[in-house]
Order: structure tokens, then C-alpha cells, then sequence
């Protein structure tokens, strides 16, 4: 079915968890965050080409990253309200046109088959319905469009993996529904996607995923 509006379907999943919003604008401007996940999101946003979708952008640390050489706009969606806040503050340092829209990726106000590209960075840990959001995001991008990922993932050690299950109910609650223990990878194929590149980077308790997936 084709979307071309937003709708109410998003009310279930709009969220204003200031506080976590706060923490994470604050933790933006530390150290790890320049030296570990900037390249990583040169690497996924400056890779997207065309009309491009971001999902679950946050405040906005990825839009400096889009190339104007490739990208002919960007439409960038955030349900929850604190970090929509930050985001609309950083539209300033993108290079290329973008439009933020408070939505969920399990409902996106978007026509089918209308971007080249989707990104989406440290989301899928957080969404209430991943495998909902990777329907829409097969929706909605072309076919043979592109999906960049970078996300923290389930651990491949059962014992790892094991205290991941134990702390999640932790972290969705101080960290807005952050789960640890997500299988993501594996989540992305099962959707139907062409995974045709994908680096695992280790960490006990948090390794982490970058990948490219076609429709
Ligand atoms: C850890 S933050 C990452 C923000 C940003 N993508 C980044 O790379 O810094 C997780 C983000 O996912 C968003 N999110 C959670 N559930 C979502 C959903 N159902 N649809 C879209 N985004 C969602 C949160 O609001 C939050 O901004």
C-alpha cells in the first residue's frame, strides 16, 4: 500500500525520553564518539547516493556526513520529540537539503519504492517493532536500493550473549529501548534483503555491525 502523508499510525510509537536524549546530545561531543563512531558514519551516510531516507536520526550527528556531490536530498525521520529538538539544531551543518519529519520507521509517511538509499545508525536496537520497520523500509526503497547499517548486536559468544539477555531490561529503560541483544544481521536478511557486504567489529558485550543490504 502507498503512503504519501503522515498519519495518527505513528502515535503509538512517538516517545520523548528527555532525559536519555539529553545524556546522548551530551555524550556527542565526547571523545569516542569523534574517534569510533564518526568514521563509521562517514562510512554509511557519506555511501548514501540520491533521494535518501534516515531513519531514527536522533540529534542529527549524521547529516554533516552527507555528500552534495551524491545526495539530492535527504528526508529524515525521529519519533521522539527531546531529540528532534537537537536534530532541527544540526540541520545547520548538513551540505545537502533534508526535511526532518517526527515519525517511526514502522509507519513511514513515504510513497513505495521512492528512495535509493535508507541509513540507518544505532536504531534498530531501539525500534519496537524491527522486523515492522524492516517492512517499511523494503517498502519504500527502490528496487535494487540500498540500506546502510551500523548498529551494536546480539554477541556470537552464548555466554555474552546470555548477559546481554539479562541486562536488556536494563537498558530499555535508562537508554530509550535500547535492547543489546538483537540479532539485527540476521533480521535484515529474514526481511528479504541481499546483505552484499558485512563487517562485524568486536566487543564483548557490545560488538557491533556495518552493513550494505539491497531490495
Ligand atoms: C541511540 S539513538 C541513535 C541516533 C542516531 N541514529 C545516531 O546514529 O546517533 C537511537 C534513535 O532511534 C530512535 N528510534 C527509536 N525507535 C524508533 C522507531 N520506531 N523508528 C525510528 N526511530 C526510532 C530513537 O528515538 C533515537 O533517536
Amino acid at each position: 500500500m502507498s503512503k504519501t502523508k503522515p498519519t495518527n499510525d505513528n502515535k503509538p510509537y512517538i516517545t520523548n525520553h528527555s532525559i536519555f536524549a539529553r545524556v546522548y546530545e551530551l555524550l556527542s561531543r565526547n571523545d569516542s564518539e569523534s574517534s569510533f563512531m564518526e568514521p563509521l558514519r562517514k562510512e554509511t551516510a557519506g555511501a548514501a547516493h540520491g533521494l535518501v531516507l534516515e531513519i531514527g536520526a536522533g540529534n542529527g550527528l549524521n547529516f554533516s556526513f552527507y555528500d552534495p556531490k551524491k545526495v539530492e536530498r535527504l528526508e529524515a525521520i525521529e519519533p521522539d520529540a527531546t531529540m528532534l529538538h537537537y536534530a532541527r539544531r544540526r540541520l545547520a551543518t548538513a551540505l545537502v537539503p533534508i526535511t526532518l519529519t517526527q515519525a517511526a520507521v514502522e509507519n513511514l509517511p513515504f510513497a513505495d519504492s521512492m528512495f535509493d538509499s535508507v541509513v540507518a545508525t544505532l536504531v534498530f536496537c531501539s525500534v519496537t517493532d524491527p522486523e515492522g520497520g524492516l517492512r517499511e523500509i523494503m517498502r519504500v526503497l527502490k528496487p535494487g536500493g540500498t540500506l546502510y547499517m551500523v548498529d551494536h548486536v546480539r554477541s556470537q559468544g552464548a555466554i555474552a550473549a546470555r548477559v546481554q539477555d539479562m541486562v536488556t531490561p536494563l537498558t530499555r529503560l535508562v537508554s530509550g529501548n535500547c535492547h543489546w541483544n538483537r540479532d539485527t544481521a540476521h533480521a535484515v536478511s529474514k526481511a528479504g534483503f541481499q546483505i552484499n557486504q558485512k563487517r562485524d567489529l568486536s566487543g564483548i558485550l557490545m560488538p557491533m555491525v556495518v552493513l550494505q543490504a539491497t531490495r
